[in-house]
């Protein structure tokens, strides 16, 4: 029987599931945030219910809260040192597998764990797939002091790089979101970005930025799931996707096992 579950939450448990195939046992895992990622957090604690052994970091305190709140410890980051894998999603990807990141403000502990990572392999879906990114507007974080200056400083680069756009603070409500290191974010709206490793180098020259969501260079593999029931990869380096059927009845017990 087909699981009960939205299409899309399907494609997400799809790219979940495939993507727990490169992990081994007793590996050091740093694992992601936001929906995606929190079904690999219940394949993982569903995988070690069943004898899987592995230790684990995480990028955010919601995925911290959620990966203990299913059994699975979660060390600092410092206690284990350079990590064998990180799995995550992202919000935007090219065909060079550059990412934007950053849309559940968790860019910086996910950059910080997954740059301490062998192999990131990025879990997500067909609709965060673009020629160039910039469609999804590319958050950086900022410090909180003089974050107004800082807002403008990187509008008035924007401008001098001939970049059309606009840096507009999130907002949760009246208040700024403010990120699990306690900083404020911009969201810049660009459309496109034409040169992301030269706007990452721009962005990250002003002293009030902290770290862009541009993930350049970092990608291992993409794992698309398609909640229809097929998947498709590709590895950093690879013109190509290599598509596979995924059968969904057949882990309809698992499904039913680890659904929220
Ligand atoms: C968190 O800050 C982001 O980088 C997430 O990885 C990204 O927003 C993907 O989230 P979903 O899996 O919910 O789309």
């Amino acid at each position: 029987m087909t699981p009960d579950l939205p299409f899309a939450e399907l494609g997400k448990f799809i790219s979940a599931k495939r993507a727990l195939d490169y992990v081994q046992p007793d590996m050091k895992l740093g694992i992601g945030t936001g929906s995606t990622a929190a079904w690999l957090v219940r394949l993982l604690a569903d995988a070690q219910n069943h004898g899987l052994k592995f230790n684990a970091c995480a990028t955010s305190n919601q995925t911290t809260t959620l990966a203990k709140s299913l059994g699975i410890e979660i060390h600092p980051l410092d206690d284990l040192g350079q990590l064998d894998l990180a799995i995550d999603g992202a919000d935007e990807f090219d065909p060079a597998l550059n990412l934007i990141k950053g849309g559940g403000a968790a860019l910086l502990q996910e950059k910080i764990v997954e740059t301490a990572a062998d192999q990131l392999v990025v879990i997500t879906d067909a609709s965060k797939e673009v020629d160039a990114l910039g469609a999804f507007p590319l958050p950086v974080e900022i410090i909180q002091f003089g974050w107004k200056t800082t807002q403008r400083l990187v509008e008035r680069m924007l401008v001098d790089a001939d970049v059309t756009g606009r840096a507009v603070a999130r907002r949760g409500g009246e208040n700024p979101v403010i990120t699990d290191e306690g900083h404020f974010l911009l969201d810049l709206q660009l459309d496109r970005i034409n040169d992301p490793a030269g706007l990452s180098r721009s962005l990250l020259d002003i002293a009030g930025v902290v770290e862009t969501g541009l993930f350049l260079d970092m990608t291992t593999a993409i794992v698309v799931g398609d909640g229809s029931g097929s998947v498709k990869v590709k590895k950093a380096g690879d013109a190509d996707w290599k598509t596979d059927a995924f059968d969904i009845d057949a882990h309809a017990e698992l499904l039913a096992r680890i659904a929220p």
